[in-house]
């Protein structure tokens, strides 16, 4: 990093000189200080907003802060920092400012947020009801592991393919090629396994390249559950456990691995509905409608989701299974046999106090806040909207012009631009051109500030803006 390289800020539309290519153009530019000279990306970056502050202050045009944008070339940054740590940036970086901030927010952790809540009931279901052989609580709890992973650990150690879609850069956050941000609590399962744990349960924030709307956000957070068994704890109240074995010399049937016996595999399908059932009507009540729906994944065999009816509609919750017995072997445990579970908090918040929409857990407004302020985790509490301010809709359409281009790397360029306003994204129309030979797309935006109303007029700006770096980063023709 030289000092003397020059950072260029963009303003938008709304104070623009016009210029005919509708882009933004720059109109301030800084010089790096000598002092920021060497530092990495995130110093820069920290840099960088006290700088835009200054000159709000000093050019005070908006009023929200998603209108400065400055483009760096690419170069300048040869690192990335997470959590303190310095990683070299290569071709499979793809994380971007936006997420860099929500690590280390551990929203499970802080005290009175609804997620902790939720975290703190299902905690006191596992406590309550399962115990080891000395009275003590049976699963041990874990909820401050980095989510910086290795793609080791996130994909190989859990046995999925190499080729498999999850792994590709479209859909994960990169730090380089050896780092990402964990797309999943799954990823600490054999690390967990391996120290000697028989049963765990491992909250934390994972990362997702994912369309936007009101269930879906890049940063979300999970719980992984793990239980292993030997066979007299499976088998443990059947005074036959001389005859039934886990282990057998067989096939791979829909309903079990080749090494499990049918009987191991029924048993622990049992065990595991009867353990999350339970979890769900202990959260809900008895009348909540659960259905459990056939699944597929690397790690579990056979494998189920669990669906929730919330606002007349089914939302999956969970995804569950028993963990192929490859993973019990390289864990160091391969006279066990387990099953392993991973639900998403936000969800079950959401049908839990009413939470219409997934960006409000990232809130820091205190008209969200204090509604959960409670000392005891299982208040009732249902959400107020702190106003329901209207959706702004408008529409954008353009030529594909790249093979790379990809639909994540819109909603993330969208989510950078507009922030939080941003509610849903949704691809609405495509065709191919057969004489341009081209792709086009039209994308649907809908805008909603979570405490007030938006004008058209502010929102048109971000907007422009959108359409702006679309054209600059993404190498879109607009229509
Ligand atoms: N990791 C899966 C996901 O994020 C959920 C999951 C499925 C976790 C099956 C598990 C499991 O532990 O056994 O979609």
């Amino acid at each position: 990093m030289a000092a003397g390289i020059r950072y260029q800020v963009w303003k938008t539309q709304s104070t623009l000189r016009k210029t005919t290519d509708q882009q933004s153009v720059p109109t301030t530019w800084w010089q790096l200080p000598q002092s920021q000279a060497g530092r990495d990306m995130q110093a820069i970056i920290q840099w960088r907003s006290r700088a835009v502050k200054v000159f709000l202050r000093q050019n005070p045009i908006c009023t929200y802060c998603t209108q400065f944008h400055m483009t760096m070339s690419p170069d300048i940054s040869k690192t990335v920092t997470v959590e303190g740590k310095t990683y070299p940036r290569d071709s499979w970086t793809n994380i971007t400012p936006t997420i860099l901030q929500k690590v280390g927010k551990n929203l499970h952790c802080k005290k009175h947020h609804p997620l902790n809540l939720i975290k703190l009931r299902i905690n006191d279901f596992f406590y309550k009801n399962y115990f080891n052989k000395y009275r003590n609580p049976l699963f041990s709890v874990y909820d401050n592991l980095s989510p910086v992973v290795t793609l080791y650990q996130n994909y190989d150690s859990l046995l999925v393919p190499v080729d498999h879609p999850s792994r590709s850069k479209t859909d994960s956050y990169y730090i380089n090629s050896e780092y990402m941000l964990r797309a999943h609590t799954s990823s600490h399962q054999v690390d967990l396994i391996g120290t000697g744990l028989d049963a765990f349960l491992l909250y934390g924030d994972v990362y997702r390249r994912d369309a936007i709307d009101s269930s879906h956000y890049p940063a979300f957070h999970q719980v992984e559950g793990v239980r292993l068994f030997t066979k007299y704890e499976l088998f443990d109240r059947s005074s036959s456990t001389d005859i039934l074995k886990l282990f057998e010399d067989g096939q791979r049937l829909p309903t079990k691995q080749e090494s499990h016996t049918h009987e191991s595999s029924l048993s622990l399908e049992h065990d595991l509905k009867k353990t999350l059932e339970n979890l769900t009507f202990h959260l809900f009540g008895k009348d909540i409608e659960v259905k459990w729906v056939d699944a597929y994944f690397p790690f579990t065999h056979p494998s189920w989701e669990l669906e929730i009816k919330f606002q007349g509609e089914w939302m999956e919750v969970l995804g569950c299974g028993i963990i192929e017995q490859n993973i019990m072997n390289s864990g160091g445990v391969a006279d066990k046999v387990g099953w392993a579970f991973g639900l998403g908090l936000e969800r079950l918040a959401m049908k839990l106090f009413n939470i219409p929409d997934i960006r409000l857990f990232w809130s820091e407004d205190s008209g969200f806040l204090s509604q959960f302020e409670v000392d005891d985790p299982y208040k009732p509490i249902t959400y107020k909207p702190v106003s329901s301010s209207p959706q702004c809709i408008n529409d954008i359409s353009f030529w594909v012009k790249e093979k790379s281009f990809s639909e994540n790397d819109f909603y993330d360029m969208v989510r950078a631009v507009g922030g939080d306003l941003v509610e849903q994204v949704h691809l609405f129309d495509t065709f191919f051109h057969p004489k341009k030979q081209l792709q086009s797309q039209s994308y649907r935006i809908v805008y909603r500030h979570m405490e007030r109303a938006l004008s058209q007029e502010e929102v048109n700006k971000v907007h422009q803006e959108i359409a702006a770096r679309a054209v600059r980063t993404l190498h879109v023709e607009i229509r």
